[in-house]
């Protein structure tokens, strides 16, 4: 390579979410009242990338124009290559209809970049179908540096769990750590640099409708996941000459090209299709202010609609600090069968569903109509809490993916060591309290 380069010290972000926007690296490199000149400032060639079909309603359409040093055509063919753990065949094995849970997944003692350390937990749906996503976790040791990845089957939700992340894209740079969470979109190239030793997370891999803002309702206009909170970076390219690989997910299988250039080469570019990162720690939770507490809907960050009204594909949904003043309520989340599917992991603190077991790192997955809810100990703890005080929910990050369709757990995560087949004693100490005649 002819430089180094590892980005900017600190990126640059405009703020919104889905909105048009522009941003050139250098003076005068968009083009200025069309999209496509008969040449382009710089001698740059333009090249649009559509993450919607062109005749998207407008609210929805998502594109945008790319001016950069060579087009994305220029690359050698690709060679399959072997996918490791990150897989997307979900019905390899039968789907228990088990309550499962897992310990974190351990950081890899071999050298081990992002990409090499997605582990498949489980998913649903067919990037073929273009529905349903796939549910990852990933422990990587070391950054990318002349290897290149972009996903043609969906886009990538990442939620860090451990360790700084940089995401260095075509169309700028993310920084993330745990706590936020960054959205790359289908198909964008990117490598990811460790910004600690090691980094450890989960991955959405949507393979349906982009992830969205939820519509707010009777909320009105202001709550949940704020518009202005979210941050798309400005353009940042490389100029990097010499072999480098691109590593394609292509129909779940990954695929490698040589190319004599960085990827990241994009000097300038206007539109709506966009990396994004955002602050879980902003979002304005709301809750019951009388008693009772709402569906877990109301935790909803970003959803993935299904084709049909109000069922999603894909809800990420978190369970940020809050205070909980409902009187006269069990007020952790009560025992529940859904005919959604839930996986959900811990990314910071305690979750106050469980007493113990669910740690940092870890997941767990409750599928369609599995019973679940508060253990033994939170159950007693709750029942006889003082509800005419707040509790004051601290200290604590958990996340949910939750899918319309059942979350089919892979051949690897049902055999893995970090399984914990003893998950079901949590529920066995709750007695029989039933004070009416036998
Ligand atoms: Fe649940």
């Amino acid at each position: 390579m002819s430089t180094a380069g590892t980005g900017p010290d600190a990126p640059r972000y405009v703020s919104g979410f889905g909105n048009e926007f522009a941003t050139e690296a250098l003076p005068g490199a968009l083009p200025v009242g069309q999209n496509s000149p008969q040449k382009c400032p710089y001698g740059l060639y333009a090249e649009q990338f559509s993450g919607t079909a062109f005749t998207a309603p407008r609210g929805a359409n998502r594109r945008s124009w790319l001016y950069r040093i060579r087009p994305a055509a220029v690359h050698r063919p690709f060679e399959r290559i072997a996918n490791g753990r990150y897989d997307s065949d979900f019905a390899a094995v039968a789907t228990p209809p088990d309550q499962l849970r897992w310990d974190p997944l351990p950081i890899p003692s071999a050298p081990t970049d992002f990409i090499d350390g997605i582990v498949t937990m489980a998913g649903n749906g067919d990037p073929h179908a273009q529905a349903g996503c796939g549910i990852h976790v990933f422990a990587a040791n070391r950054s990318m540096t002349d290897r290149y990845f972009y996903n043609a089957d969906g886009e990538m939700l990442i939620v860090p769990q451990q360790g700084r992340l940089r995401f260095v894209t075509e169309l700028g740079v993310v920084d993330v750590e745990p706590q936020e969470i960054a959205v790359i979109p289908r198909g964008l190239r990117f490598r990811v640099e460790l910004r600690d030793p090691d980094a450890r997370g989960y991955i959405c891999e949507n393979y349906g409708a982009a992830l969205r803002l939820p519509d707010l309702g009777p909320i009105g206009s202001n709550g949940l996941a704020n518009p202005r909170d979210f941050l798309t970076p400005t353009a940042w390219y490389e100029d990097r000459e010499g072999s480098c690989e691109l590593v394609a997910r292509f129909m779940g299988k990954l695929w490698s090209a040589r190319m004599d250039h960085s990827p990241l080469d994009v000097v300038a570019w206007h539109g709506n299709y966009a990396p994004y990162k955002y602050d879980l720690r902003r979002f304005n939770t709301i809750g019951s202010i009388s008693y009772d507490h709402p569906d877990p809907s109301i935790f909803l960050v970003l959803q993935s609609q299904s084709d049909t009204p109000g069922v999603d594909a894909i809800d990420f949904v978190i369970f940020p600090p809050r205070v909980l003043a409902m009187q006269h309520t069990f007020r952790p989340p009560w025992f529940h069968r859904n005919i959604a599917s839930e996986f959900m992991g811990l990314i910071h603190g305690a979750y106050d569903a469980k007493a113990g077991g669910f740690v940092p790192g870890g997941a767990s997955l409750h599928n369609c109509m599995t019973g679940h809810g508060p253990d033994a100990g939170t159950f007693e703890r709750a029942s006889n809490a003082d509800t005419s005080k707040p509790d004051y929910i601290e200290d604590t990050m958990a996340f949910m993916f939750e899918t319309r369709c059942v979350i089919r757990p892979t051949r690897h995560a049902l055999e893995s060591a970090q399984l914990q087949t003893e998950y079901f004693q949590c529920w066995q100490g709750l007695p029989r309290q039933f004070t009416g005649r036998r």
